[in-house]
This record gives C-alpha cells, sequence and structure tokens, in this order.
C-alpha cells in the first residue's frame, strides 16, 4: 500500500470523534438489563430502557463506537439504495409502508435527541439520492419512483446530479438527514451517565447462566452483572441457539476514505449510485472547517480474500476522475449482515423467548432503523407494543432461499498452498505483509510485523472454525462467515468470535 498517498488506515469519523473513556468492570454489579455492545443500537437501545425506568448496565467489549457505527458513511435516511419496488413485489404493501416508516421514525427520532441534548454532531437535513451512470438504470429507478409514489414517499425523478458529476437519471427521497454518528453516539453516551445508566468499556460479554429467576453475565473481566434481562447489540449476536443467525445472515464488507480538497462548491445532497461498481458519497466539515469528503464502495463478501488495497486504489481512482480529488486523508473498511429478506432482526432471541434479545441484520442501513429498533426492544422488554414488532421480528417467515450459511469450515481450492518452511517464508516477507500457507494440512497465517517479528497464526477462526483471510489493506484477518474480524496478531476487533487466533510455535 503506498501509504503516503493513501492517508492514514482509520475512520474519519473516529479519528475526529470527541470521545469520553469509561472504566471495565471492576466488581460484581446488578440492573435490570444489560445491554451489550456500544455501537448505534446497543446505546440507543440502553436510551430507550433507561427512559422507561429500567436500570442498565451496557458493557462493551473494546471501546464505545469501535463497532461498525464508528465506520459507517452516516446517511440518516430511509433510501437504502433500490429497495421499494422489491418489498412492495415481495410482500406487499403494508410491510413496504412500515418498513420506511420504521426507518422514517428512527430517523426523526434521532433528529429529536440531538435538538432535546443539543449533542454537536453535524446534523444537516438533506436530500437522499440514487443516481443511474448509464441509460440501462433509468428503468429501475422509475420502477423505484413508482414505489414511492404508491407508498406515498416524498421523492421523485430528477435530473439533479452531483456537482462535476455525470448521471443519466437520479431518484429522489426529500427531507432526509446526515451526521457525525461518533459525536451523536458521545452524546448520548453522555445523556446516559446523568440517566444513571452503568457504562463499561473493555468488558466482553461471555456467556450468561440462570439463576433463579435472574441471569448472570459473564465478562472478560473476573466480575459479573446479574440481571433479568439482555439485549445483544453486539453487531452479530454472540448467542446462536441452534445457529439460526450464522444460517441465515451473511457479513458484506465495504471500503470508505476521506479526502479534502477540490475546487467543487458542494451543495445539498448524500448519493449512491444504482449501477456497478456502487459508489456512495457525501461530504462532512473537517475540525478547521473545511470540506471533507466520503467516498466509498466496492462492497464485497466479508473475507473473502480479495485486495483490499486494490479497492481502495479504485475509490482513488473514482474521486480523482469524478471530483478532481487527489488528497486522501484516510481510508478504512466495515461490515454488516445482510438477512435474507433484507429486513434487520430486531427481537427475542429464540422464538417466544423473553430474556435474551438481539439487534442485527441491519444490511448496511442500520443508523436510523436501530433507533426505531431500539424502541421496539424497549416496548417487548416493558410489556409495550411498537408498529414495528412483527416486521422485524427474527423469527418471521423467512423466503425459502435464505442462502444457508456453511458454519463450519468453506474450504477455497483455489487458495495458496505453500508447502515451504515457515522461516523461508517469514524471512520473504516485508514489513507489514502477511501470508497464508499450510502445515500439517492446516491453514496458517504469518505476518511479518512493522519491527520484523513473525507471528504465526491459525487460521481457524475461533467462533465456528470457518477459516480467515488476509485483509491487505486494513491489515485484519477477516472471517467469511460471520464477520468475525481479528488484528494482525489475531486479537478481535470484531465477534461473533470472543477469544483470539491461536498463536502458534514457529
Ligand atoms: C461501510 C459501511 C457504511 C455504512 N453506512 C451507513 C449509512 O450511511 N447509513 C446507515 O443507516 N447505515 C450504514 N451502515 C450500517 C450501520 O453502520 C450499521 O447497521 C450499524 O452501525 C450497526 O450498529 P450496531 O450498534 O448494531 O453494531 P456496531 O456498531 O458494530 O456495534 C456493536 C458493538 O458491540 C461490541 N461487541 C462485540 N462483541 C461484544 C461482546 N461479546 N461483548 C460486548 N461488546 C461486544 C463491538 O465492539 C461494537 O462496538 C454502514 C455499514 C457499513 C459497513
Ligand atoms: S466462523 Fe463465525 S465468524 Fe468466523
Amino acid at each position: 500500500m503506498e501509504e503516503k498517498a493513501m492517508g492514514m488506515n482509520q475512520s474519519f469519523w473516529r479519528a475526529s470523534a470527541v470521545r469520553s473513556g469509561y472504566p471495565e468492570l471492576s466488581e460484581d454489579v446488578e440492573a435490570d438489563v444489560v445491554v451489550a455492545g456500544g455501537g448505534i443500537s446497543g446505546v440507543l437501545a440502553a436510551y430507550s430502557l433507561a427512559e422507561k425506568g429500567r436500570s442498565v448496565a451496557l458493557i462493551e467489549a473494546l471501546k464505545m463506537g469501535s463497532g461498525t457505527t464508528g465506520g459507517t458513511t452516516g446517511k440518516l435516511t430511509a433510501q437504502h439504495g433500490l429497495i421499494y419496488h422489491d418489498l412492495l413485489e415481495r410482500h406487499g404493501e403494508q410491510t413496504a409502508r412500515q418498513y420506511f416508516e420504521a426507518n422514517q421514525e428512527g430517523r426523526q427520532l434521532i433528529e429529536s435527541l440531538v435538538r432535546k441534548h443539543g449533542i454537536d454532531c453535524d446534523f444537516r437535513k438533506t436530500d437522499a439520492y440514487v443516481i443511474s451512470r448509464s441509460e440501462d438504470g433509468i428503468g429501475k429507478l422509475k420502477k423505484e419512483a413508482e414505489a414511492y409514489s404508491r407508498l406515498g414517499i416524498p421523492g421523485r425523478m430528477t435530473k439533479s446530479s452531483p456537482p462535476g458529476f455525470e448521471s443519466a437519471a437520479a431518484l429522489v427521497m426529500e427531507d432526509q438527514a446526515e451526521f457525525h454518528a461518533m459525536n451523536f453516539l458521545h452524546g448520548i453516551l453522555q445523556e446516559l451517565e446523568s440517566m444513571g445508566v452503568q457504562l463499561y468499556e473493555g468488558t466482553r460479554y461471555m456467556e450468561a447462566e440462570q439463576n433463579g429467576d435472574r441471569l448472570v453475565v459473564r465478562t472478560n473481566q473476573p466480575y459479573t452483572v446479574t440481571c433479568s434481562q439482555i439485549v445483544l447489540a453486539t453487531l452479530f449476536p454472540v448467542e446462536d441457539p441452534e445457529s439460526f443467525y450464522s444460517n441465515t445472515m451473511k457479513p458484506f464488507t465495504s471500503h470508505l476514505t476521506s479526502f479534502t480538497g477540490g475546487d467543487i462548491e458542494w451543495g445539498n445532497g448524500m448519493y449512491i449510485t444504482e449501477d456497478s461498481p456502487t459508489r456512495t458519497f457525501r461530504t462532512s466539515e473537517a475540525e478547521d472547517g473545511r470540506l471533507v469528503w466520503i467516498i466509498g464502495g466496492e462492497t464485497h463478501p466479508t473475507g473473502d480474500g480479495s485486495s483490499a488495497s486494490g479497492r481502495y486504489r479504485e475509490i482513488r481512482t473514482f474521486a480523482k476522475e469524478a471530483f478532481g480529488l487527489t488528497d486522501m486523508q484516510t481510508y478504512w473498511s466495515e461490515h454488516d449482515l445482510v438477512t435474507p429478506d433484507k429486513r434487520p432482526y430486531i427481537g427475542p432471541l429464540e422464538k417466544g423467548g423473553s430474556s435474551i434479545y438481539v439487534m442485527t441484520g441491519y444490511g448496511k442501513w442500520g443508523l436510523a432503523a436501530s433507533a426505531c429498533a431500539a424502541r421496539v426492544i424497549a416496548g417487548l422488554i416493558t410489556g409495550e407494543d411498537h408498529p414495528c414488532k412483527e416486521l422485524f421480528d427474527p423469527h418471521r417467515q423467512l423466503p425459502e432461499d435464505t442462502g444457508n450459511q456453511n458454519g463450519g469450515n468453506d474450504k477455497d481450492e483455489g487458495k495458496k498452498n505453500e508447502s515451504t518452511t515457515v522461516s523461508r517464508i517469514a524471512a520473504e516477507l516485508e514489513d507489514g505483509q502477511a501470508i497464508r500457507m499450510e502445515r500439517d494440512g492446516k491453514p496458517v497465517g504469518i505476518y511479518k510485523d512493522e519491527d520484523g517479528s513473525t507471528h504465526i497464526l491459525d487460521l481457524s477462526c475461533t467462533h465456528l472454525g470457518c477459516e480467515v483471510a488476509w485483509n491487505d489493506g486494513d491489515r485484519t484477518w477477516d472471517c467469511p462467515c460471520h464477520g468475525s474480524v481479528f488484528d494482525s496478531t489475531g486479537n478481535v476487533l470484531a465477534g461473533p468470535a470472543k477469544t483470539p487466533l491461536k498463536k502458534l510455535e514457529r
């Protein structure tokens, strides 16, 4: 990777966030509800529950916002690419309308929280556009526009293009919003503190066991949280009875970049292309007031072994050709989980269950949806109804073609099968590089760090054993099965895995 030209490998949002730190769990504590996961789902669920008078302990394995919420495009919208025509065709008018209303409710709730608590998070009202660069896409946009009109969604076909960008047609959804999700998260966390919510970082949910009518949550710390209910907002649920979530959700990764500079006068609008390769873009503001461009795309199945550095190069080329941007500041990738019917799973972990709940499967559109989801979860726990309970119920009827995930090891015959010794391979690696080889028929990863030290890892994911693949752009080991991400030396960056990759001797 040409480091200088690419900038820093970190999310613009995480790098520019104004954040507070929280302690690790350092004694046994109690709460009505334990929320695991300090992303937007967990934080807003904690808020909704605390509002309803429940005592809450929010435990985050790493730092608040270190999951997908910290690496989004920050679009708060019910426009999720082209989805309404498909929802109408497959599920009918009621479901399509409810999906729109759920996301509108979430967006409005976030706006009201920003205003109520005066959260400084660059919240801006703006329109959302799907654009087609070729004549071929116009038909698809028209069908979606018809769905808008049938469902009463405020929007229409337009010729309007982002400044400097050639497009054949666009579909606008009016009155949407964009924000700095990390600063919003930290604004809400401050409110949670004043509402008496217990906040812990560096505290990973490991397991829960029943103790009478209470649940005891064990963590990676030598302490427990005793509670009556648990909300798993850990992106992929870290409890998965009968592998329902493993079997029905797929992880997809996208890549984002931030740029400054350029001489284009940017107006209103955030954009995503309908045609391939997908490009998504919007603007924001740097601390010094300069315009920042957030540009991304290149979605692919997580851990498919494709070159992430090549994907960043593609985005860089696009930014230059479309907007004349050359000053790339940062680059990063994140993943999210997609369900068979593209609706999130919000509700009881197990059918009919009333003690453990999940918030997952947003399919890369969870910012507005999570706010609505938080209300659904709070309603389920406090016995109040919410109109979206059935829409998001994880145990709803799913389409036949759920695209079953293989919970075991997905063998890729095309992968390199090195037969030479670890020492010889390590000697040939450059600092910061990694390679896969096989030893005794098992996949082994060799990573040489910046200091020249070699790390040898068993590439079997510690979740269910799929083989992780090297991501050369972000220098992580990514699991194709359910989206666990490990750093270059094997530590868990994203679950469902809870323990590091096994280190091996030379
Ligand atoms: C590249 C990209 C761009 C996106 N852009 C948009 C967008 O513009 N608009 C939009 O609406 N959506 C967008 N999304 C989707 C959206 O970001 C996600 O749906 C949403 O952030 C999910 O939030 P979450 O809180 O559920 O998960 P996360 O933010 O991942 O939070 C989960 C948290 O749980 C923690 N955790 C994991 N395991 C444990 C454990 N065992 N114990 C305790 N804590 C644990 C993690 O460290 C993490 O902090 C995008 C997604 C991607 C991948
Ligand atoms: S096997 Fe499930 S995330 Fe790796």
